[in-house]
């Protein structure tokens, strides 16, 4: 289905002059690299309230409100309070900088162009080894982010990855 399809149906369900729309929103890995080409995205914990996001099979599922460009979930601690996860890019010191889920947002603005996810209008996006993760996920597995431009060759592997959108539904 289009996605200006999506875009009238959710209008329609949700009633148009309601302040938020939004859809449910996973992602899965093109890239010409068959190590992680069509693998899903999902985040692993790496920190307090902090998960990293790696090539995996399963691809997670995120809130998607396509008027401001946020991404997010709702995550259950406990006794039914819950946080809001943002999805949000984090400014590593050696270029790498990671895509995490994180309690505060970063005013990334997210959209899918093309059935692409754009971050701030960019959707070049890279799978990588070695990052240095706290828990050295990386060693084994493709961590996901942004590479900065002239970043030093200190990783084991860089990749680089579009990001497919598949926008489900209402929520
Ligand atoms: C959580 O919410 C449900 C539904 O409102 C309620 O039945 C349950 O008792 C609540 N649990 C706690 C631990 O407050
Ligand atoms: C997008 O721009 C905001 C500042 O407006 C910045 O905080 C954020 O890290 C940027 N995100 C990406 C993916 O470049
Ligand atoms: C990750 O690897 C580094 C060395 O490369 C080691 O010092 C550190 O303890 C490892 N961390 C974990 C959580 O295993």
């Amino acid at each position: 289905m289009q996605f200006s399809t999506l875009l009238a149906t959710a209008v329609a369900l949700t009633g148009a002059s309601a302040a938020a729309i939004q859809s449910s929103i996973r992602f899965n890995i093109e890239s010409d690299n068959q190590e992680v080409n069509n693998k899903g995205l999902s985040s692993i914990h790496e920190g307090a309230a902090i998960n990293y996001f790696f090539a995996g099979e399963g691809s997670e599922s995120f809130d998607f409100d396509y008027k401001t460009g946020v991404i997010s979930k709702n995550v259950e601690i406990a006794d039914n309070q819950t946080y809001e996860a943002f999805f949000t890019i984090q400014e590593g010191g050696s270029g790498f900088h990671t895509l995490q889920t994180s309690p505060s947002y970063d005013n990334t603005k997210w959209a899918v162009e093309n059935g692409y996810l754009t971050g701030n209008g960019s959707n070049t996006f890279f799978a990588v080894k070695g990052t240095n993760d706290p828990y050295n996920y990386s060693k084994e597995s493709f961590q996901i982010g942004v590479m900065a431009p002239h970043s030093p060759n200190i990783y084991d592997a860089v990749v680089p990855i579009k990001i497919k959108a598949t926008v489900d539904s209402v929520a």
